[in-house]
C-alpha cells in the first residue's frame, strides 16, 4: 500500500468505525426507552445520558466526514447526512425532557432509520472510497 493509500483510507475507517458506534448508540436509546417503559425508572435517567452522548457522537461523525470529503475520500451526502442527524439529536433533548413524545418518539424513530442507512451505507462500498 502506497502512502498516499494510507493517506486517503484512514479517514474512511475512521468514519466507519465512528458511524458504526452511532447507530449501536441509537439501538440502545431505544432499548433503554423500552426498559423505562417497562417501569424500569432509572433506564430513564440512562436514555438521557446516552441521549447527549449520542449527539456529542453525531458531531463527531460530521466532522469525520468533513474531513472525509475534503481529502476526498468520502462522499459531501455523508457529511450533510451526519449533520443534519446532528441537528435532530439536539432536538431530542428538549423534546424528552419536556414530555412532547407525540413528535419525540417519530422523530427519534425517523432518526434511527437515518442513522442505520448511513452506518450501512459506509461499510457497502467496494472501494476504499465512501460513496
Ligand atoms: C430511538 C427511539 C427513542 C424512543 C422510543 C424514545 C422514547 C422516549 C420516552 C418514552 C421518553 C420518556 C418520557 C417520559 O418521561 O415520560 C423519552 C425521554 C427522553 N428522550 Fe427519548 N426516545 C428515543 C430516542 C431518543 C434520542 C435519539 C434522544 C437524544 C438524542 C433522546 C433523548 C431523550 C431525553 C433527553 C429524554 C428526557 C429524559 C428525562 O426526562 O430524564 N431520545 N424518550
Amino acid at each position: 500500500m502506497t502512502t498516499i493509500d494510507t493517506t486517503r483510507r484512514w479517514p474512511v475507517i475512521s468514519f466507519r468505525i465512528v458511524a458504526t458506534g452511532v447507530a449501536t448508540l441509537v439501538l440502545l436509546q431505544a432499548a433503554l426507552a423500552g426498559s423505562f417503559l417497562s417501569g424500569n425508572f432509572e433506564s430513564l435517567a440512562a436514555h438521557a445520558r446516552n441521549g447527549g452522548m449520542t449527539t456529542a457522537a453525531l458531531l463527531l461523525q460530521t466532522a469525520v466526514a468533513a474531513l472525509a470529503w475534503r481529502m476526498g475520500s468520502g462522499a459531501v451526502q455523508l457529511m450533510v447526512a451526519s449533520l443534519a442527524q446532528t441537528l435532530v439529536a439536539a432536538v431530542l433533548i428538549p423534546l424528552g425532557h419536556h414530555r412532547i413524545l407525540t413528535v419525540h418518539v417519530p422523530l427519534a424513530v425517523l432518526l434511527a432509520i437515518g442513522v442505520l442507512i448511513v452506518a450501512a451505507r459506509s461499510w457497502r462500498s467496494e472501494s476504499s472510497e465512501i460513496r
